[in-house]
């Protein structure tokens, strides 16, 4: 694969606005990679790219076959709907692009497998986004279940838990309660004596967001 490639983003809605400002971060940051085009079936997510993040009109594209066809595109992210994966992903690599996929990769396994057969066939590359793949918490996770630090595990349950607005509290006091009730766990816990082998091991990413 060359260094210096063009990516193309299809699907600009809650999602792909978010890996539309990352590409954009990246090409300011690393000439290698650059935002070649933005492909959404809504004309409102194309203006707000624009208004927004300042994609020139000409890269503005209300269909994906466009995108799929130009010469200018080595890679594509699709970050539309579910459902919509299979399809264009397929004819992504039909096209002979690269593809980073949203997860999941389709909605059945049977056109998972074939997507991946087509990568293979044309010695493309085909990525599936899974958000918490390459997070620092989950490797080190791995790293201690490595290390037998949790002595034998029987189970495993990782819980992402996101911290939502309340109509009812504002941003401080919903702090507060959480701070509250961690404190409270972190209490109860130890009084109970549980011991860490004893225990199933529970990783809580919060974060504010999705
Ligand atoms: N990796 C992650 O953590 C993560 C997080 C959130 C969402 N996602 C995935 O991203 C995808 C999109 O989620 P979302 O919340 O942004 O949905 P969304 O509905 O907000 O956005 C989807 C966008 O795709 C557009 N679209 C639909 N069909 C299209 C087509 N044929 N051609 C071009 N554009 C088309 C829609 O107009 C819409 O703007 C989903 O598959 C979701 O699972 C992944």
């Amino acid at each position: 694969m060359k260094d210096n490639f063009n990516v193309a983003v299809i699907g600009a809605g809650y999602w792909g606005k978010k890996v539309i400002n990352e590409y954009l971060q990246l090409a300011k940051e690393n000439g290698n990679v650059d935002l070649s085009m933005v492909c959404d079936v809504k004309d409102e997510n194309l203006t707000y790219c624009r208004d927004k993040f300042g994609v020139s009109e000409e890269k503005l594209k209300p269909s994906y076959e466009e995108v799929l066809s130009s010469n200018n595109v080595d890679a594509v992210h699709i970050c539309t709907p579910n459902e919509t994966h299979h399809e264009i992903c397929k004819q992504a690599l039909l096209a002979g692009k690269h593809v980073l996929l949203e997860k999941p990769m389709a909605m059945r396994a049977k056109h998972a497998w074939e997507l991946v057969g087509l990568a293979e066939h044309n010695g493309l590359i085909l990525q599936v986004g899974h958000i918490f793949r390459f997070n620092n918490a989950l490797k080190t996770v791995r790293d201690l279940v490595a290390q037998n630090y949790f002595g034998t595990l029987y189970y495993l349950k990782l819980q992402w838990t996101t911290l939502m607005s309340s109509p009812f509290l504002d941003s401080f006091a919903r702090e507060f309660v959480l701070l509250v009730l961690l404190h409270l766990r972190v209490t109860v816990c130890l009084r109970c004596g549980k011991h860490r082998s004893e225990r199933a091991p529970q990783v809580h990413h919060t974060r504010k967001g999705t």
